[in-house]
């Protein structure tokens, strides 16, 4: 619409007078996405995410995403300003994991190695030994239990389960979840796979073990986007965020994706396929807070100067 292009062409001045640039993440509205594309910012996961806005020359890094995201970047970036189109974009993750009730699950098992979801406040990375993000996770994991260590892992129970199984580490795990995944349900993805039969199901692993164990490929966004490219298959059923359906079709365009199901539709489903957070950066926010400087992320120092470590590890191990 008109209203829309008003506010496209007032970001992309914005941007342009304030050295910013767009990071955003799959789970953003289509509309951010090719924004952030056509400013020469960057579409990611969270771990290409943190990557870009540390490397990137701008003085400014808006980010696009929900709350974790925004506080990695100033924690790898404590000289760039950072911006969020909203503050209240937060995480069922990061919520269900308290530094204070995480912090004494910590220190009652001082033999084992922290290790957190990048889906945590800054707190909980500070309390941590490594950060991880779910393209890395595995990796991380088999080459901690290759070294001896015992681990506790927080805060997705799905994503630390499925790690569990692969590598077969000793892991004491949180019980935290994603209230967009955890909807995604086996019965229904098997019922769909009979109507497809020729469609590769790709899953994020923070979906449950009963719909994991169905997947042909179980990822990352970047790692299930790039599955929908290589593989052969013209069909997919896709059990995360629907958002990133906008990249699939750019990157496999005349292949055919398909939401995988979850427990209800509409109403009876709290967070069918889009997260409730991610869904609040929009054009209107993003235009304001550029506009104003305001919404900045801010991250106490010392708190920044630990989980730094903790975040480095994972960045300098993904090397
Ligand atoms: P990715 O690291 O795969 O982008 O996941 C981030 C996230 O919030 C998934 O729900
Ligand atoms: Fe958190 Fe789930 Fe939303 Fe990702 S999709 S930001 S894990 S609530």
């Amino acid at each position: 619409s008109a209203q829309q292009q008003a506010y496209k062409d007032q970001i992309k001045q914005l941007l342009h007078e304030k050295n910013a640039v767009l990071v955003a993440h799959y789970y953003t509205d289509p509309v951010i996405q090719a924004l952030a594309d056509e400013t020469g910012g960057c579409v990611a996961d969270s771990l290409e995410m943190a990557r870009f806005g540390r490397d990137h020359e701008a003085d400014t890094l808006v980010v696009a995403g929900v709350k974790f995201m925004g506080e990695t970047a100033k924690i790898l970036s404590p000289e760039k300003t950072v911006l969020m189109p909203t503050l209240e974009a937060t995480c069922s993750l990061d919520i269900g994991c308290p530094i204070k009730e995480f912090s004494e699950f910590c220190d009652a098992h001082p033999d084992r190695k922290v290790v957190v979801y990048a889906n945590t406040s800054a707190e909980v990375k500070a309390r941590a030994d490594w950060v991880v993000t779910s393209s890395i996770a595995l990796e991380i994991v088999q080459h901690l239990m290759d070294q001896g260590e015992k681990i506790i892992w927080a805060p997705d129970q799905h994503l630390g389960n499925y790690i569990q199984r692969m590598t077969g580490a000793d892991m004491l795990m949180w019980d935290g979840a994603c209230i967009v995944h955890e909807e995604f349900k086996a019965k229904g993805l098997e019922d769909l796979k009979k109507v497809y039969p020729n469609a590769a199901v790709l899953v994020h692993p923070e979906s449950p073990q009963s719909v994991v164990e169905i997947a042909d490929v179980v990822g990352s966004t970047s790692q299930i986007i790039q599955a929908a490219k290589t593989m052969d298959n013209d069909t997919f059923i896709v059990a995360t965020d629907k958002a990133i359906f906008y990249k699939m079709q750019q990157m496999a365009p005349g292949k055919t994706f398909i939401e995988a199901p979850t427990a209800g539709t509409g109403a009876t489903c709290r967070s069918c396929a889009h997260c409730p957070w991610m869904a609040m950066n929009g054009l209107e926010n993003m235009a304001q807070t550029l506009e104003q400087s305001d919404n900045e992320i801010t991250v106490d120092p010392d708190v920044a100067a630990k989980a730094t470590r903790s975040l480095n590890r994972m960045l300098d191990f993904a090397k």
